[in-house]
């Protein structure tokens, strides 16, 4: 089995460029199965999840190619609407195929996903969307079978936010009769990507990035040629990176706007943030001061982001309360830093983190992809030798993350 293997106590000096973003390129790809004829998406990262969805997409008659950093789609040949078990419980991600294939198929059979290390996660809402859009949905044998002579457009209210539900949903009303109007919208940058992708394609949407999303429907799209956005979140852990070695990186390519919150925590934590059209300069202080931090939808701050910024509040001087409003079991890392020397009592969705002098390296796991990039990070302020283990976690939602960093001085390698 691979490991990561860290000595650290590096401080990382130099540059980034960031990589297209995963949770944008998987529902452009997802959306590329609206209509038949060759998509280019480009600025798609090398990741163990886009070649999931490509295996996903060509169990279903779709061609699927790589070209560097683009990915060629065409679903002409569409035949199985099918996502089976085997694929899907990989990748929770690949339910985004339903939404796409009941619009243009009018039947999907797409396994359920089932739980996974952070929660039960479960898609009622994407289901009760579908069926308000008149389509008519059966759990047989685990899996979502959903069918529809047509669909139609509809008022969708979701009672909790979500993010892959509303692509779901906006992208299955692109080719539904009429108006959609989905209430209380994930507002993620995603969301936006993912919409201004579905206009290249012809389909009228507005709102796309707000809490009410306008979708009017039309009789038929084609293929899309797009560049994903930079990835909020890889940009967000190369900021930590920064703050945690008391280095100074310059992050570039990336879309500073869609990190107010992270970058305001991190300021408050002491280290210096200076933007510059697209790129983000942070360089780290000596003295990490304790921020608290409640996960919230966005523009809040990022769920994907708190494993990652407890690593960094570890270390503060003084004592920070996480508070993780999403996921009702994110906090598998808390056990690992432990090891590392931390002080982190976790009760139900808080922990509370008393910073310490220092971390000292220990054998670690990680747990799920976020985990897995806190425990590098503290693998690169701590004392000694960090050997990570199971980070098949990592490559689903981080493009080489080891040359990255090493190439900004960090002594890390795979083994
Ligand atoms: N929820 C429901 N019912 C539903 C859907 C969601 O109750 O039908 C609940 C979930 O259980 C959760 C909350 O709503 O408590 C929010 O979940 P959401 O649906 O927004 O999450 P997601 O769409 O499954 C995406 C990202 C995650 C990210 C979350 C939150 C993708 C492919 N995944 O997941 O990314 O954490 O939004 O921002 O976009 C990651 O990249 O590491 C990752 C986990």
């Amino acid at each position: 089995m691979k490991t990561i293997v860290i000595n650290g106590g590096k401080k990382l000096r130099g540059e980034v460029v960031i990589s297209g973003a995963k949770n944008a390129a998987l529902p452009i790809l997802a959306a590329g199965l609206l209509c038949a004829g060759k998509h280019r998406i480009s600025n798609v990262p090398r990741l163990a999840d886009v070649t999931t969805f490509g295996r996903i997409l060509q169990n279903m008659g779709t061609s699927f190619e790589r070209q560097d950093h683009d990915i060629i789609i065409d679903s002409t040949g569409l035949a199985n609407p099918e996502a089976p078990y085997d694929l899907v419980r990989t990748m929770r991600a690949s339910v985004l195929v339903l939404g796409p294939l009941v619009a243009r198929m009018g039947k999907a059979r797409v396994s359920l996903p089932g739980g996974c290390a952070i929660g039960a996660r479960p898609i009622n809402l994407h289901l009760m969307g579908l069926e308000k859009l008149g389509a008519t949905v059966e759990i047989e044998h685990g899996y979502v079978v959903a069918s529809a002579k047509k669909l139609r457009g509809a008022h969708i209210y979701f009672d909790t936010i979500t993010v892959t539900g509303t692509e779901n949903i906006m992208m299955a009303a692109t080719l539904a009769e009429g108006e959609t109007t989905i209430e209380n919208a994930a507002r993620e940058p995603e969301i936006a990507d993912l919409a201004n992708a579905l206009i290249r394609m012809g389909a009228k949407i507005e709102g796309a990035g707000t809490d009410v999303i306008k979708i009017q429907g039309v009789t038929s799209l084609q293929p899309m040629d797009y560049i994903v956005m930079p990835d909020r979140i890889e940009t967000g852990t190369f900021v930590i990176a920064a703050a945690i070695t008391n280095g100074s990186i310059l992050i570039k390519n990336c879309f500073p706007g869609h990190l107010d919150a992270v970058l305001a925590k991190v300021k408050e934590a002491g280290a210096e943030v200076v933007i510059t059209g697209n790129t983000i300069h942070v360089i780290g202080k000596s003295q990490i001061r304790p921020v608290n931090i409640k996960t919230l939808e966005y523009p809040g701050f990022p769920t994907d982001m708190q494993a990652q910024i407890m690593s960094l509040m570890t270390l503060a001087d003084g004592t920070s309360v996480i508070n993780e409003t999403i996921f009702e079991n994110r906090f598998t890392h808390v056990a690992e830093l432990r090891r590392m020397g931390a002080d982190i009592e976790a009760e139900g969705r808080t922990a509370i983190v008393k910073g310490v002098q220092k971390l000292s390296a220990a054998p670690v796991m990680a747990t799920d992809l976020r985990a897995s990039a806190s425990l590098i990070l503290a693998g690169l302020a701590a004392e000694g030798q960090t050997v990570i283990s199971r980070i098949y976690h990592l490559d689903r939602g981080y493009e080489n993350i080891e040359q990255k960093l090493s190439a900004m001085g960090a002594d890390i390698k795979r083994v």
